[in-house]
């Protein structure tokens, strides 16, 4: 026997786009169930970026979810860039008027969104299997799933697929309907997180004759580092020893000096890649996040990316549930669309002007070290980078 879930909003994915748009949507009354694949440790498992743009932060507290966000989180109003030694200061606040990000992991985030839900009652589902999307095109679209033994029937008005990267609703849109974008870098990220204090007060990216590396943290006593890898590397190949010293030949010498290491907590490599899936609506499903689009860590737009997709839809949402008015549903896929190939744009400028690229001309990284030059030098760059840094207007 199926049983039956009857919901205006059925949410695909329990990762921070899903529960974003379900704590919102339910905050205006907009019923809505949230279906998660895995368990909520498995997701809150999972380390990912930490920052923050502005206008995110004004979301989450939009969604009640900021009072941890804003105790525990730092807020930064600049950056470091280190240029072969060299260190210049990115004033975030001095090129954008004040604005600022917040640093706040992704995995604490993710665990202030799953407890609001939680507070409000709201219904998120875990360990659903078989997941399939059925009659998105129709005015009557539904889900269906197993959970256990037991199959389920999800009827609903609208199907929001944040399921990220390997999720099944991009892969319900037809072949001929969706138009995919997709650039992979010839490197990756070896990332480890360790319980000591951060090296910096703020974030240092580094462009070396070594490769790029980035020192970031979570909080006073949690650092988060990264240095670039070739493809071919694994995690076993790089022994902690191996990883603080390979980041310590990646810094000035000051700051290596003063770097304080202690065992990987995680250490993980991440292949680069942008991704772009258009459109973002087919029918009543519409994409929300990594479902549709990928970029590189460089410039920290992945999440924030997903946040701006949940902006849009959530105030279509609204505006189609308490107005009568479906512009802003109609008008969902160019508008996240156009928000999300900027953030491309600058995902791929800072990743390329920052790493060190295999096989490239000697023009070629000519190129590249005038593009930093230039923007250390140019008050209209830096100016450039804050905003897209700090995050567009939505
Ligand atoms: N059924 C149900 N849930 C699914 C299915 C499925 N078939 N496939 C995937 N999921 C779940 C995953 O288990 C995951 O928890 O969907 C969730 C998607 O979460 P994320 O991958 O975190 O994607 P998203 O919520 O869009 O988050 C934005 O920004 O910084 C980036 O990659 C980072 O996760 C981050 C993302
Ligand atoms: C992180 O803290 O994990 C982080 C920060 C900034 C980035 C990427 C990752 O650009």
């Amino acid at each position: 026997m199926t049983n039956t879930i009857k919901t205006k909003v059925g949410i695909i994915g329990g990762g921070p786009s899903g529960l974003l748009l379900s704590q919102l949507l339910d905050l205006k009354g907009i019923d809505n169930v949230v279906l998660e694949k895995h368990t909520r440790d498995y997701v809150l498992g999972r380390i990912r970026a930490g920052v923050l743009e502005h206008g995110f932060a004004d979301l989450m507290r939009e969604a009640q979810c900021g009072a941890r966000m804003d105790a525990e989180g730092e807020i930064h109003e600049g950056f470091w860039i280190n240029d072969n030694g060299t260190m210049h200061r990115v004033d975030l606040a001095g090129h954008t008027g004040g604005s600022s990000v917040v640093v706040y992991g992704q995995t604490e985030l993710t665990r202030d969104l799953y407890d609001a839900r939680e507070k409000m009652g709201g219904q998120v589902i875990h360990e659903t299997l078989d997941m399939a999307i059925h009659d998105a095109d129709s005015d009557t679209p539904a889900l269906s799933y197993r959970k256990g033994d037991e199959t389920f029937r999800v009827e609903c008005d609208f199907i929001i697929g944040a399921d990220g990267f390997h999720g099944v609703s991009r892969k319900s849109i037809p072949r001929d309907v969706l138009q995919e974008y997709e650039k992979v870098y010839p490197f990756g990220w070896l990332g480890v997180l360790s319980r000591t204090r951060p090296v910096n007060d703020e974030l240092i990216y580094s462009k070396t004759g070594r490769g790029f590396s980035l020192c970031s943290l979570r909080s006073r006593v949690l650092s988060r580092y990264y240095i670039q890898v070739p493809l071919s590397d694994t995690v076993e190949d790089w022994s902690d020893e191996a990883f603080w010293d390979e980041l310590r030949r990646r810094l000035p010498d000051d700051v290596a000096a003063r770097l304080e290491t202690g065992p990987s907590i995680e250490k993980s490599i991440a292949p680069l890649r942008s991704f772009v899936a258009e459109p973002m609506r087919w029918g009543n499903l519409f994409l929300a996040g990594d479902a549709a689009h990928i970029v590189p860590p460089t410039g920290a737009r992945g999440l924030n990316s997903a946040a701006s997709d949940i902006y849009y839809l959530y105030h279509a949402m609204v505006d189609h549930y308490r107005k009568g008015d479906s512009t802003g549903l109609e008008q969902y896929s160019a508008k996240a669309l156009a928000r999300v190939w900027k953030a491309q744009r600058f995902s791929w400028w800072m990743t390329t002007m920052l790493h060190d690229f295999p096989d490239t001309s000697a023009y070629d990284r000519k190129l590249q070290d005038v593009e930093l030059a230039y923007l250390l030098s140019s008050e209209a760059a830096m100016t450039s980078l804050a905003e897209n840094y700090v995050g567009l207007p939505f």
